[in-house]
């Protein structure tokens, strides 16, 4: 057996998958054959969860049961949001509040405990509900955390309309709806990354669904992988306020050996095309507000980043200003990937118990093979 260490599993093809496919050199994301521009323009959430999930695009039928059966399932229990109330009051840090009440989630779904881990109709329900729930909480948390109750959901808006509503108890424009639901189409799914790979592990070991998500949010949330889109912002703040200079602060960072968060990338050589449909709609907001600023910091960055480094901003490199200009506080970023990501994490749980066997590599040993064992109190 081969001894040859894949330092994190670079390159390493794990499993076979119909959910989204990534060419690297050419900067081009698709969900089941469509690309990913053309779903980002034209599709809804929904449609693009339903997709992942179900294999093909909604008909129009389809897509109003299939929103109707999600909206049915926004609210939370009392004890869960109890729990989120709880949480925020603590201060724990949103992306830990949302592992813990996603964790929490299992204990009030209504389905039969007994029923197989693996049974894809009791999954997809139950995904369903984990889906429509993440909002709520999310939205809780925030209500709770700045001293104002939280909004119940709204069935008659849309899964991104009822978000920004819940957020701010205020219905948003057309604009900001649509931004919003088009961040969430971009994030829903990518391939085997961290997140989505911790997912498939802990469900390959026949675990419930529950613990799947679980574990894939606490993976999300480190600042390689989802966490970034919130560094992004604090930095274009710190440039900002350091009054350095864009390409000065970012050298300088560069020089201290210090990573600039939301560029580099570990399947893509070429800018992310997620990141130019981000980078746009940033660009817009900034338009619309009469102030480009961070748009154009950003693109500083960038430019300066590629003639320096060669590297190419990430998805995470334009969220971040388009969140901001949408008034979304901060450390909420990487929760509102959590909110996307849960689609794609479910497809691939499915993907992973339709087809199941075991994850578990081996590491090559290189601890001593030949100790004596010495008593304790000899040593
Ligand atoms: N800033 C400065 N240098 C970088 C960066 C960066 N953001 N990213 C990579 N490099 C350099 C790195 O120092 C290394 O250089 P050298 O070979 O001279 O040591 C080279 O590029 C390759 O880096 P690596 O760490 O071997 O690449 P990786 O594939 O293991 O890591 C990554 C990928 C995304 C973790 C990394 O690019 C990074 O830390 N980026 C910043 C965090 C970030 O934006 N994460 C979001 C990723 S995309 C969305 C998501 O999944 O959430």
């Amino acid at each position: 057996m081969s001894e040859e260490v894949k330092r994190g599993l670079e390159g390493v093809v794990v499993a076979e998958s119909g959910l989204s496919f990534i060419n690297g050199d050419e900067g081009r994301l698709i969900y089941r054959g469509y690309e990913i521009e053309d779903l980002a323009r034209n599709a809804s959430y929904e449609e693009v969860l339903y997709l992942l999930w179900h294999g093909e695009l909604p008909t129009r039928d389809e897509l109003a049961d299939f929103s109707e059966s999600m909206a049915e399932e926004r609210e939370l229990d009392e004890d869960v949001l109890d729990t989120v109330r709880k949480l925020a009051e603590a201060d724990e840090q949103p992306m830990a509040a949302v592992r813990t009440a996603v964790s929490m989630l299992s204990a009030y779904d209504p389905e039969d405990a007994d029923a197989e881990p693996t049974d894809r109709e009791v999954n997809l329900r139950k995904g369903r509900r984990i889906t429509a729930k993440v909002p709520t909480l999310v939205a809780a948390f925030k209500r709770i955390r700045n001293g104002n109750d939280p909004v119940e959901p709204r069935k008659d808006l849309g899964h991104a309309e009822n978000f920004l509503y819940m957020l701010n108890d205020e219905e948003p424009d057309e604009v900001l709806a649509e931004t919003f639901d088009m961040a969430l189409v971009l994030h829903a799914d990518h391939g085997l990354n961290a997140s989505t790979f911790s997912s498939m592990v802990t469900s390959s070991t026949l675990s419930d669904l529950h613990s799947a998500i679980t574990s894939a949010v606490g993976t999300l949330a480190g600042p390689l992988h989802g966490g970034a889109n919130a560094n992004v912002m604090k930095m274009l703040k710190e440039i900002d306020e350091s009054g350095k200079g864009t390409k000065t602060w970012v050298d300088d960072a560069l020089d201290r050996g210090d990573r600039i968060m939301g560029f580099g990338h570990r399947v893509y050589n070429v800018k992310d095309p997620r990141a130019k449909i981000l980078g746009e709609k940033s660009e817009e907001l900034g338009e619309a507000a009469g102030d480009t600023k961070w748009y154009e910091m950003s693109v500083e960055i960038e430019e300066y980043m590629r003639d320096e480094k060669g590297l190419a901003p990430n998805v995470d490199f334009y969220s971040a200003s388009t969140y901001y200009q949408m008034g979304i506080p901060i450390d909420l970023y990487t929760p509102i990937f959590a909110m996307s990501r849960v689609g794609g994490w479910i497809g691939h749980v499915l993907e992973q118990y339709d087809d199941n066997r075991l994850i578990r590599p081996r590491a090559k040993y290189t601890g001593s093979k030949q100790e004596d064992w010495v008593p304790i109190d000899e040593r």
